[in-house]
């Protein structure tokens, strides 16, 4: 009886969905008709917040935010705010959106600076579309290479469940990309990142407090990590990532400034490292305490990258002496990566004399140096096991 009814109900949710794709439903917001301009100078934030609080009022069919192609949409800093009535919203980039040309030219309401276009408490949010995202970050980079470093995420999600983005081209960040605060059960696929190579700060994704985060088939080449995961993240599965130039797909930093950290159940799978400075890094602070653990890196293909696979517990150790705290590492296998390296040393297990490292598995890795040497392995407190290793890795110990 029970499983009739469900079946019933699909079918009745099915035709409802169904009905969404009519244009005329009353469910589509195009900027346009909310006296968006689109000619790429003129500030159109406007017309967006205005179109997205009717978005975000109605429950009529898919609610969606049209922005539509052929145009380009200069906004300042906004926020498209939850929660709103539907359980679902759509947000359809097919056009460009830009961030001002000039530093001078962008308007803040207050002086934080911490994003540009923020998505905030939106449950059943998708956005996707072919369109581009331009942050117009060159004058932002020059900045920090003058001492300044207060400079905006593009796009920041913040406490959002059931989030997807898809197909949309994120380029030109001040800072990192995109970011994921806060957030449930995120499905992130067939993105483009593009910065350039020597661009500060240029993540591609950051995750932070976080957790069942899918993320697929995405290219990125930035001037920094292509993927960083940061504390209170758990439950983060990463496939299909082309990765480079960048700093590789990063757990941490962990425990800045004695921070209390925890990452766990982080599964990186399938991805390519191309002239990356990292491929597969865990880094924490000395002085932080907390955890990162059940960590997989598995099936990585390597294309001359200088640090391939590097633990590193003494983030930045001159700050913090013999007794100070640290993140606890453990539980973290490194299976089935190959390439090369420009490096010799190409793993790098790094571990506190204190805590140590613990579980660290090495299991079917052949890494060759381009540089000419033998490549080697290097390990300080760092236990576990390796098979099938090239180099070997036989300075990982069992003894605790
Ligand atoms: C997770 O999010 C997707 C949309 O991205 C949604 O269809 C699904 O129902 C959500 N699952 C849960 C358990 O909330
Ligand atoms: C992967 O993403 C790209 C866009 O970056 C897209 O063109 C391609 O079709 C996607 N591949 C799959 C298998 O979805
Ligand atoms: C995440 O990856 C792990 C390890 O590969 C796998 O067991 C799990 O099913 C994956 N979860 C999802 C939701 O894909
Ligand atoms: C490692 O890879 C190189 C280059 O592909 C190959 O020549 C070598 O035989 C491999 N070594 C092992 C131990 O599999």
């Amino acid at each position: 009886m029970k499983s009739l009814f469900t079946l019933l109900m699909f079918v009745i949710t099915s035709q409802c969905l169904c009905g969404r794709i009519t244009p005329d439903d009353g469910s589509n917001f195009n900027v346009l008709t909310y006296g968006a301009n689109g000619d790429g100078n003129t500030d159109d934030s406007n017309a967006f917040v205005k179109a997205w609080n009717d978005v975000c009022g109605t429950t009529q069919g898919t609610p969606t935010l049209i922005i539509p192609e052929g145009k380009t949409f200069m906004l300042q800093p906004l926020s498209f705010q939850g929660p709103c009535k539907s359980t679902t919203i759509q947000v359809e980039v097919k056009g460009t959106i830009t961030a001002p040309k000039d530093i001078e030219a962008w308007k803040w309401k207050d002086n934080k600076r911490r994003s540009w276009v923020q998505f905030s408490k939106i449950n059943g949010l998708a956005v996707y579309g072919e369109g581009t995202i331009d942050g117009q970050g060159a004058p932002w980079w020059k900045k920090y290479h003058d001492g300044d470093s207060n400079r905006p995420t593009a796009f920041q999600f913040i406490g959002c469940e059931s989030l997807t983005i898809s197909n949309l081209n994120h380029i030109n960040s001040p800072r990192n990309h995109i970011s994921i605060d806060s957030c449930k059960n995120a499905s992130i696929s067939n993105l483009q990142i593009i910065a350039p190579e020597n661009s500060p700060n240029t993540d591609g994704i950051d995750i932070a407090s976080s957790s069942n985060i899918i993320i697929n088939n995405l290219s990125i080449k930035t001037g920094d990590d292509c993927i960083a995961i940061n504390s209170g993240s758990n439950f983060i599965n990463i496939t299909g990532v082309l990765c480079g130039p960048g700093h590789g797909i990063s757990v941490g930093s962990l425990g800045k400034g004695g921070e209390y950290a925890t990452v766990e159940e982080v599964h990186v799978k399938d991805c390519t490292f191309t002239g990356t400075t990292n491929g597969a890094r865990i880094k924490t602070w000395k002085g932080g305490s907390g955890y990162a653990r059940k960590i997989t890196y598995e099936n990585i293909k390597l294309v001359e990258v200088k640090n391939p696979i590097i633990i590193n517990q003494n983030y930045n150790p001159h700050i913090y002496d013999s007794s100070s705290e640290v993140v606890k590492v453990s539980d973290v296998t490194f299976l089935n990566i190959h390439g090369t390296s420009v490096n010799e040393n190409t793993v790098q297990l790094n571990c506190d004399p204190k805590i140590g490292c613990d579980n660290i598995i090495i299991d079917h890795i052949n890494i060759t140096s381009v540089a000419g040497g033998e490549p080697h392995a290097s390990c300080t407190n760092a236990h576990g096991t390796c098979s099938s290793s090239y180099p070997d890795v036989s300075c990982l110990s069992d003894n605790k």
